[in-house]
C-alpha cells in the first residue's frame, strides 16, 4: 500500500503510516503531470491547503481510497468529484483550532499596535516612536463573522480581554453564543458595531466576496482580520478602504492567490499586515492534525470506520 504526501506534514503522521506497513512518499509542490504519475498508484493521498485536488488529479488516481486533509479547510477538494470516484474526504478539524486561534488574536493585537510596521523601522535603524498611536482593545467590539470553532475560541479569548463581542453565524444558535458570552446579530449589525471584524467562515459559493466595498464601509474606522480564508474578503476592496483610511487597519493571514499573492494590491498598503498561511503553524498543532489524518488514511485503507469523513 502507498500513501502519497504532496505538502509537508509531522513527522508523528509519516511514522503511523509507516507503523502500518505502509509505503510513504513524500513529494511537494507537485504540478500537472507529475502530480497525476505520483498520485496514479496510491492509495492514500495526504495534503494541506498547498494540493489543489481537481477532478483530473482525483480521475488519475485510480486505487485511492482516501483523501486526508492535515487541516479544517477542504476547499483545495473536489468533493464532488471525490464522491464520484468513490474517494472519502476526511479532515481533521479540531487539531489546528487553537493554533488558529492565538494567531487571530495575535494577528488582532499587532495590527492595533502597528507592532511590524515598528519592527521593521527600528531594525532599520529609525527610532518611529511618534509615528504609532495606537488602539486598546479592552472596551472595544469584536465582530466576529462565522461562530463556530475557531470563531469561538477567538470570541472567548478577546472576550476575556475585555472586548465586547457580537457575531453574525446564520447557522449556529442564539444559545450557543450566549454561551461564550457573544450576542448573535445580523451581518450588517455585526459589521456596523464592530471595531474589530475576524472572518472564521469556510470558503464556500455563499461566503466567497462576503464582504467587499459596501461591507467594509460599515465597519467604517475599524480594522479587518481574516485568518480563515481568501476569497472571503474582496481584496481589491479592502486594500483600497485602508488605502483611503475609511478602516484604520487589516490583518490576513489567508489569500485568494497562495502561495505568495504577488499581484494582490494588499501586500503594499502600509496599514495592512500580513502572514503567510501561518494560523495552523504551531508544533503540536501540526503534530495533532497529521496524526489524525494519518490514522484516518490507515482506517480507510483497511476498510474500517474513517472519522470526520
Ligand atoms: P467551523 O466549520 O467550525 O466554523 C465555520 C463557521 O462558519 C460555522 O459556524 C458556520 O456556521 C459559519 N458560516 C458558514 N457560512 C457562513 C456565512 N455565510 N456567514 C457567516 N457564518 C457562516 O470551521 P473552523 O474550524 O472554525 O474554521 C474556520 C475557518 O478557518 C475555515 O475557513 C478554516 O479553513 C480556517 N482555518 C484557517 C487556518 C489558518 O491556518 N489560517 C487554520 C485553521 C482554520
Ligand atoms: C486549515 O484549514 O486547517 C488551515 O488552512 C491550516 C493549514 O493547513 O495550513
Amino acid at each position: 500500500m502507498k500513501v502519497l504526501v504532496t505538502d509537508p506534514i509531522a513527522d508523528a503522521g509519516l511514522a503511523v503510516l509507516r507503523d502500518a506497513g505502509y509505503e510513504v512518499e513524500t513529494a511537494y509542490e507537485l504540478e500537472g503531470e507529475a502530480l497525476l504519475e505520483a498520485v496514479s498508484d496510491a492509495n492514500g493521498l495526504i495534503v494541506r491547503s498547498g494540493t489543489e485536488v481537481t477532478e483530473t488529479v482525483l480521475e488519475a488516481a485510480e486505487e485511492l481510497a482516501i483523501v486526508g486533509r492535515a487541516g479544517i479547510g477542504v476547499d483545495n477538494i473536489d468533493i464532488d468529484a471525490a464522491t464520484d470516484e468513490g474517494v472519502i474526504v476526511a479532515n481533521a478539524p479540531e487539531g489546528n483550532v487553537r493554533a488558529a486561534a492565538e494567531h487571530t488574536v495575535a494577528m488582532t493585537f499587532a495590527a492595533a499596535r502597528s507592532i511590524p510596521q515598528a519592527h521593521v523601522r527600528l531594525k532599520d535603524g529609525e527610532w518611529a516612536k511618534s509615528d504609532y498611536l495606537g488602539t486598546e482593545l479592552d472596551d472595544k467590539t469584536l465582530g466576529v463573522v462565522g461562530l463556530g470553532r475557531v470563531g469561538q475560541e477567538v470570541a472567548k479569548k478577546l472576550d476575556s480581554m475585555g472586548m465586547d463581542i457580537v457575531a453574525y453565524d446564520p447557522y449556529i444558535s442564539e444559545d450557543r453564543a450566549d454561551r461564550i458570552g457573544a450576542e448573535l446579530v445580523e451581518f450588517e449589525d455585526c459589521l456596523e458595531k464592530a471595531d474589530f471584524v475576524t472572518v472564521h467562515t469556510p470558503l464556500t459559493p455563499e461566503t466567497e466576496g462576503l464582504i467587499s466595498d459596501e461591507e467594509l464601509e460599515l465597519l467604517e474606522g475599524g480594522y479587518l482580520i481574516n485568518c480563515a480564508r481568501g476569497g472571503v474578503v474582496d481584496e481589491d476592496a479592502l486594500a483600497a478602504k485602508v488605502e483611503d483610511g475609511t478602516l484604520e487597519g487589516a490583518a490576513l493571514d489567508v489569500f485568494a492567490e497562495e502561495p505568495l499573492p504577488e499581484d494582490s494590491p494588499l501586500l503594499f498598503v502600509d496599514d495592512v499586515i500580513v502572514t503567510p498561511h501561518l494560523g495552523a503553524s504551531t508544533e503540536a498543532a501540526q503534530e495533532n492534525v497529521a496524526t489524525q489524518t494519518a490514522e484516518q488514511v490507515v482506517a480507510a485503507i483497511e476498510a474500517e470506520p474513517v472519522a470526520n469523513a
